[in-house]
């Protein structure tokens, strides 16, 4: 894998974790929507100029009445991904395996005023030049309508059931396993019928991460790893790295991954 002296190291710290190995429910969302999307960073605009344009590229080759079904797994405290699909959806679920992360989920969802109004941050940037995007109004308030948030698992997804579907920094970030890393991105893909986009996001040479009191694992992976990852189960695969060095310690980047489910 990707900077294997990096993996090496993360491992003998603290021995290899496993995603079962982790606490979930301690994920602090409040502290991790704060250090990453209390405002709109670069990074995060050019992985929706990415992304946006995909989906907007592949809604033209579906009937116009047709409302397909979205997910977006690991949601964490994290609505951007969700929203990148909202022109294309009928219903998006928000899978989540931390309560935490599905009580934070939740309350953007019920609060009386709506989600966060930072979110209108990365709308802004979603409907720059995209018609598709532009056709809605109160995308906040649309997104409260559509969405649903699910417990669940990467690893306990069931194969061919949505149309659409994103996962933002998740299979390379709950385990330091390379075999977990591969299958949580196999087993996303494989949630979604043939033919169906996707878009993916991974953080690069990743060591770990810190959310307030607690750090959680990461897989050291890299554009071939991914690559490796989704050749069974992806076509069309384009790899996007975007530029990135000022999050935190301990990565190399981010590379954002669109594609479609094969047959
Ligand atoms: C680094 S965060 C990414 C959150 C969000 N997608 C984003 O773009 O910022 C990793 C997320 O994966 C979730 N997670 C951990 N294990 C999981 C599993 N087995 N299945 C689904 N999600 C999981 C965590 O609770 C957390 O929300």
């Amino acid at each position: 894998m990707g900077n294997p002296a990096g993996a090496a190291q993360a491992e003998s710290a603290a021995g290899p974790r496993l995603n079962e190995d982790v606490d979930w429910d301690l994920f602090d969302s409040a502290a991790y929507f704060a250090h990453n999307y209390s405002t709109l960073r670069p990074d995060d605009g050019e992985i929706i100029r990415i992304v946006a344009d995909f989906f907007e590229q592949q809604k033209q080759q579906w009937p116009d009445t047709w409302r397909p079904k979205a997910i977006d797994v690991g949601a964490g405290a994290n609505l951007y991904p969700a929203l990148t699909m909202l022109p294309f959806t009928g219903e998006i679920t928000l899978y989540e395996r931390a309560s935490s992360n599905r009580a934070w989920l939740t309350e953007q969802m019920e609060q009386e005023d709506g989600p966060s109004p930072t979110w209108k941050q990365f709308w802004a940037e979603m409907i720059r030049g995209r018609s598709a995007y532009q056709t809605i109004n109160d995308p906040l308030n649309l997104l409260t309508r559509r969405a649903r948030v699910v417990k669940g698992s990467v690893y306990g997804l069931q194969p061919e059931q949505y149309d659409i579907g994103t996962m933002f920094f998740v299979a390379e970030s709950i385990t330091t396993r390379d075999d977990e890393f591969e299958r949580a991105t196999r087993m996303f893909v494989n949630s979604l019928r043939a033919h169906a986009p996707f878009a993916a996001a991974f953080m690069k040479n990743s060591s770990g991460y810190r959310v307030g009191e607690n750090t959680f694992p990461a897989c050291s992976v890299d554009e071939n790893d991914i690559l490796r990852a989704l050749s069974g189960v992806a076509r069309d695969v384009t790899i996007n790295p975007v530029e990135s060095n000022d999050l935190r310690d301990g990565y190399g980047g981010m590379i954002v991954v669109t594609g479609r489910k094969k047959m």
